[in-house]
């Protein structure tokens, strides 16, 4: 009797394990798994390419860029063009707009509901004007990076070119700037 309980106790305790090898059946398929690698010649983990891994609160900015003080000195070093633009198009759409509103006037759908309105990216800025040295590049450049009392850090989702291609943006489209013609920004760098 002693040795027949003991006996279904080692059938049935594997199975509560999963231990049993054909338990795995399903998962082992000749499918290269997740983090495998391909090349039989090398195995082990295949190395991630570098950036294509989130890891959350690693924001870049402390090491470009230290505060918003030394934000505010950096000149932009991407020339507003089309491609610039419309890069700073894209990017504003999925992470400005829900707050500072298509038109960039602040009247974003969470906008709305925020204490604080999130404020007027536009040349209708009754505030201050844009066009002030008080408010060059590297000033949007550090609201974008550090954030403001309410608005949140873009550090961790903008690399510095995207956030650069933003500003292009806001300064041609929503500041009425435009894009300066290929010849005259050639000029310009002589
Ligand atoms: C969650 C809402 C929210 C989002 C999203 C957001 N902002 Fe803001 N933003 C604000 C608020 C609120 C303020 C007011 C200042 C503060 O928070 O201290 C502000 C202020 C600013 C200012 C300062 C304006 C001035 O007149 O001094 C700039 C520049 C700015 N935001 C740019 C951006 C850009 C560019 C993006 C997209 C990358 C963005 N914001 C995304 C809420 C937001």
């Amino acid at each position: 009797m002693k040795n027949i309980s003991l006996a279904i106790i080692l059938m049935v305790a594997p199975t509560f394990a999963h231990a049993w090898p054909w338990s795995m059946d399903q998962g082992n398929q000749i499918s290269i798994k997740p983090q495998e690698s391909y090349d039989p010649a090398n195995p082990g983990m295949y190395p991630f390419p570098s950036r294509s891994v989130p890891v959350p609160n690693t924001p870049t900015s402390s090491i470009e860029v230290k505060d918003k003080d030394a934000a505010f000195k950096l000149k932009n070093p991407v020339p507003i063009t089309a491609r610039s633009v419309d890069m700073g198009h894209r990017l504003f759409s999925i992470y400005c707009v829900p707050c500072h509103g298509k038109s960039g006037t602040g009247n974003g759908y969470v906008g709305q509901k925020l204490i604080l309105q999130p404020w007027n990216l536009t040349s209708s800025n009754t505030i201050h004007s844009w066009n002030s040295p008080d408010y060059p590049d590297g000033y949007i450049f550090g609201m974008i990076t550090f954030g403001g009392a309410v608005m949140p850090v873009y550090a961790i989702d903008l690399s510095p070119t995207e956030r650069w291609e933003v500003i292009d943006y806001v300064r041609a489209v929503l500041q009425k700037r435009g894009i300066p013609a290929v010849a005259s920004a050639a000029q310009k760098k002589k």
